[in-house]
């Protein structure tokens, strides 16, 4: 398939398409003691021996939370419609229950309102990730108290911010934090347990549900959604063995969320292969889990090919790789849109993070990130795509609109359209900027 015929033939996205970038609070801020924030599951995980691949970790990162006023002015000059970003709970939290940080709340209150100046709409996840440090001290997602938590969380931001943020997503990955933190244990907190994992993801669901319904009793106006990383899954061969574990695989990466939100239950097939490490669910969990939504975000980066025999080896495909040593797989895209289109009754779905890793060079000011165009051109490509075959779209952002810590992978992989050079922390837009401004003032001008 040639997607990027497709983005030629395609050019006409309805004007109320929603263009971002994107970012996350741990990955971009620094300032991690500064201010009265409290320290995080990242700042803690970053201190074990080994964890990090450049042992590097959050203190610093982009500068952002000194520099934000003029990285703003780099999100508006790109002519994107919306900024994506996060906010850290232990920055206005800083032990996730008890006093409130003010200089915290002011931070963000300033963020926004100067997106809102720059005529560019805030779009809010409230957990990307780190968690305070205090509420893991006593179990942290493991522990159903932390839905509870998350849930007074969301309401005190809303008190805050909520009349000026357009959009609010709950939870970023699940599936990361359940299963490369809790289960795989390359992720903070660390933990290494298949039943942990599963209580986990419950517990991230329900205090998704009950803060989505928190909010709306507040009287919230933003959009509310959550954000999940979504593949295809594919078998490596006709199998009967491969054929087997990729249904099983689609279970647990796509079906265990998807099923519970938009459906009412978990996958039978996961919870018999969970056995007695499935989760222990409460009366009215899944009745909470279910509450309507305004949007769903879909991360899309890769497919995932299955195999029974172990890890399948991406070399064997042909297909070109991002640094990440993940395969460029656009028309996937298209595949997974159309298909949870079709499984699913959705509301509008976002495309809340797309882009790739590769190895730029900064060379007499300008970077030629020319596979970064490409990725980006094809991806968009394949949502316009699944557009022509009736999926519902919101919007597109990029991910990720600066250089930053690529958690486990520390700084040496870079996703951003901006480069950032982290010794004198000077920002260079790449050319894949440069693209997706020009492709943003074509698209105004067609509409
Ligand atoms: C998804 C995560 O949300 C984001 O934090 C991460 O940097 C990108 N994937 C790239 O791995």
């Amino acid at each position: 398939m040639n997607t990027a015929l497709y983005l030629d033939q395609a050019h006409h996205f309805p004007q109320e398409f929603v263009w971002g970038v994107a970012t996350s609070a741990f990955q971009i801020e620094g300032a991690a003691r500064t201010d009265g924030k409290g320290l995080s599951i990242w700042d803690t995980f970053c201190q074990v021996p080994g964890a990090i691949a450049d042992a590097s970790n959050g203190d610093i990162a982009c500068e952002h939370y000194q520099r934000w006023e003029s990285d703003l002015d780099i999100v508006a000059n790109l002519g994107v419609s919306a900024y994506r970003f996060s906010v850290s709970w232990p920055r206005v939290r800083p032990g996730g229950r008890g006093e409130w940080n003010p200089k915290g709340l002011d931070f963000y209150e300033r963020l926004v309102d100067g997106l809102l100046q720059r005529g560019v709409a805030p779009y809010i996840t409230l957990n990307h990730w780190d968690l305070p440090q205090e509420l893991q001290d006593q179990g942290g997602w493991a522990n159903r108290d932390t839905v509870h938590r998350f849930v007074e969380y969301a309401v005190g931001l809303h008190q805050r911010l909520g009349d000026r943020v357009v959009s609010i997503a709950t939870h970023n990955e699940p599936w990361v934090m359940a299963m490369l933190g809790h289960e795989i244990g390359n992720f903070a907190p660390g933990l290494k347990s298949r039943a942990v994992a599963a209580q986990v993801s419950h517990h991230l669901l329900l205090s998704h549900g009950l803060a989505v319904q928190a909010l709306r009793a507040e009287g919230c106006k933003a959009d509310l959604g959550i954000v999940l990383n979504l593949s295809p899954t594919q078998a490596a061969t006709d199998s009967a063995e491969d054929q087997a574990r990729t249904v099983l695989e689609d279970g647990r990466l796509v079906r265990w969320y998807m099923d519970p939100l938009f459906k009412g239950s978990y996958p039978s097939d996961v919870m018999a292969f969970l056995g007695d490490d499935a989760p222990q669910i409460q009366a009215g969990d899944l009745a909470a889990i279910q509450t309507p939504l305004d949007f769903l975000g879909v991360n899309y980066y890769t497919r995932s090919v299955i195999s029974a025999a172990g890890p399948w080896d991406v070399k064997q495909s042909g297909l070109e790789l991002s640094d990440m040593g993940w395969e460029i797989y656009p028309e996937g895209l298209t595949q997974l849109l159309v298909r949870l289109h079709q499984d699913y009754e959705l509301p509008p779905m976002f495309v809340t993070e797309n882009g790739g890793a590769f190895k730029d060079q900064l060379d007499n000011g300008r970077v030629h990130d020319l596979p970064r165009v490409k990725y980006i051109k094809e991806h968009i490509g394949a949502v316009a795509e699944a557009m022509r075959q009736g999926v519902k779209m919101g919007g597109y952002m990029v991910w990720s609109l600066l250089d930053n810590f690529e958690w486990a992978s520390g700084y040496e992989k870079r996703f951003g359209i901006v480069y950032v050079d982290y010794a004198s922390q000077q920002r260079t837009l790449k050319d894949s900027a440069l693209w997706y401004r020009n492709f943003l003032q074509r698209q105004k001008a067609s509409s």
